[in-house]
């Protein structure tokens, strides 16, 4: 990993704006060499690029790397009964043991669901079963992330008093280089499955890149769903994902995907045939991502990832299905999904498996600090360099911490359910 971060970087750093041709060669040299260098690391070590799209070819470079930890931590998640719910086709691993703790089941009222919780986040227990990433942030943002234990003595991970999950940035006025943030992942990893997440509150503002989303392992062969993603002042959530050769989307036509979206970017999925550009679909809605989404007291993603594809939902506040509400989700019952990728040029099983779930902030980096200056995207009517007043991203992290105050999670809960036939 570090020699991928170091190869990365040099590549980088000797081509400053590299153009969409050289940017794709780069990453493809980068990407050779990280396998290079991974060959001889632990089994289960992340490497992965996630996706910016940008639609602006002139725009800086999109790239931008994940590590995963291994998994190392002995907690459990609340989980009743995992082995005996996975699907025929799902495989589930990680430390997923019984623990007696309560997880939302069906109402008497609601009609009975084939999807049953395999592990459940919440409440005082929301942060069991995750680890906390600590080391460097592999998408070269202005963050320290925080271990468990620092995070929660510095008060930027906790249980607030509504009993929700709370992932904070350091608001100190000013730090020398990097402020205090917060990367979780969790240890279970499960292949095929619904993914439901509830937020009152995300990360928001100039210097901001928040996301919600899963990982393989030996990037991009695991793939990779970005369910939520934005950066600076993003009001319309970009959920993207991230493959091998040979995945794509069949159309890129709203109306044939029956989507609440726009394709941007391309329809080839794969990463080191695009730049790592990704399948990406943008919300019509301003209230899906950023301060639209807090005005409203957030709402409910749901990812649902099946052999015959993955889609992504929304519910704002206020138009969550009774089913989620209820534990017993009804996929089939719900609306147009926000973003829609048929197996039809996609075989889901050779792309995606053994996805585990993460939750970040970080500031600036390759995608808000490369945007710090442009303009047009839903919500982002003036650059941050022009609202702020500073023309790095990187200056801005460091001198105005009181701008931090919103760049937090505020989560419900966030559980992983998986079809019983
Ligand atoms: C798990 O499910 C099996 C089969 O439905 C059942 O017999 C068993 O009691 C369950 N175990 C727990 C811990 O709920
Ligand atoms: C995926 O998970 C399964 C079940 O835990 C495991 O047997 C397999 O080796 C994993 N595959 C990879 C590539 O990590
Ligand atoms: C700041 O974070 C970056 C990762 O984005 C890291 O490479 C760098 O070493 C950090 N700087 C300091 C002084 O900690
Ligand atoms: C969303 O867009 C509508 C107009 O299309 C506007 O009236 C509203 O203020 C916007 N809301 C947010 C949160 O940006
Ligand atoms: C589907 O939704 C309708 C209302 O929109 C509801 O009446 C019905 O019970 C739902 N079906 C299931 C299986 O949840
Ligand atoms: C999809 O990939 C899986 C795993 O590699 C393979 O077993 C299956 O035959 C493939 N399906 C099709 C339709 O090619």
């Amino acid at each position: 990993m570090q020699f991928f971060i170091l190869a990365l970087a040099t590549v980088l750093a000797l081509t400053p704006r590299p153009t969409n041709a050289t940017r794709t060669s780069l990453i493809s040299r980068a990407h050779k060499i990280a396998v290079k260098h991974s060959t001889g690391l632990a089994r289960d070590l992340r490497v992965a690029f996630a996706g910016i799209l940008i639609s602006d070819p002139q725009s800086s470079p999109s790239q931008k790397a994940y590590c995963v930890s291994p998994s190392s931590s002995t907690s459990s998640t609340s989980s009743s009964n995992s082995s005996s719910w996975a699907h025929p086709s799902s495989s589930v691993s990680g430390k997923a043991s019984p623990t007696g703790t309560h997880s939302p089941s069906a109402t008497p009222s609601a009609p009975p669901s084939p999807w049953q919780p395999i592990a459940t986040y919440s409440g005082a227990t929301f942060f069991n079963g995750w680890s906390f990433w600590n080391t460097a942030d592999p998408t070269h943002g202005n963050v320290q992330y925080l271990s468990q234990t620092d995070a929660q003595n510095a008060g930027l991970a906790q249980i607030n008093s509504a009993g929700n999950a709370v992932m904070r940035v350091d608001t100190t006025p000013t730090v020398s280089i990097n402020r205090s943030s917060v990367r979780i992942t969790t240890d279970l990893s499960f292949t095929e499955g619904l993914v439901i997440m509830d937020a009152v509150h995300m990360p928001t503002g100039c210097g901001t890149w928040p996301a919600f989303w899963s990982n393989g392992p030996n990037w991009p062969a695991g793939g990779e769903i970005d369910i939520i993603e934005g950066v600076n002042d993003y009001t319309n959530n970009q959920a993207t994902i991230h493959t091998s050769d040979g995945c794509s989307l069949p159309t890129s036509s709203t109306s044939q995907l029956n989507i609440q979206g726009t394709v941007v970017g391309g329809t080839n999925c794969a990463a080191d045939e695009t730049g790592n550009q990704g399948c990406g679909v943008r919300s019509f809605s301003n209230t899906t991502f950023g301060s639209g989404f807090n005005s409203i007291g957030g709402g409910v993603y749901a990812m649902l990832w099946q052999n015959s594809g993955i889609q992504i939902f929304f519910f704002p506040r206020g138009s969550i299905p009774s089913d989620i509400a209820a534990g017993a989700p009804q996929p089939n019952n719900w609306s147009a999904p926000m973003a829609n990728w048929p197996s039809t040029d996609c075989n889901m099983s050779s792309h995606f498996y053994n996805h585990s779930v993460i939750f970040d902030t970080t500031l600036c980096g390759d995608w808000a600090g490369s945007a710090w200056t442009g303009s047009g995207t839903p919500g982002q009517e003036q650059s941050c360099a022009q609202l702020t007043g500073y023309s790095t991203c990187a200056a801005f992290v460091q001198n105005s911490g009181s701008s931090f105050s919103d760049a937090y999670w505020e989560v419900s809960s966030m559980q992983i359910y998986q079809y019983q036939s």
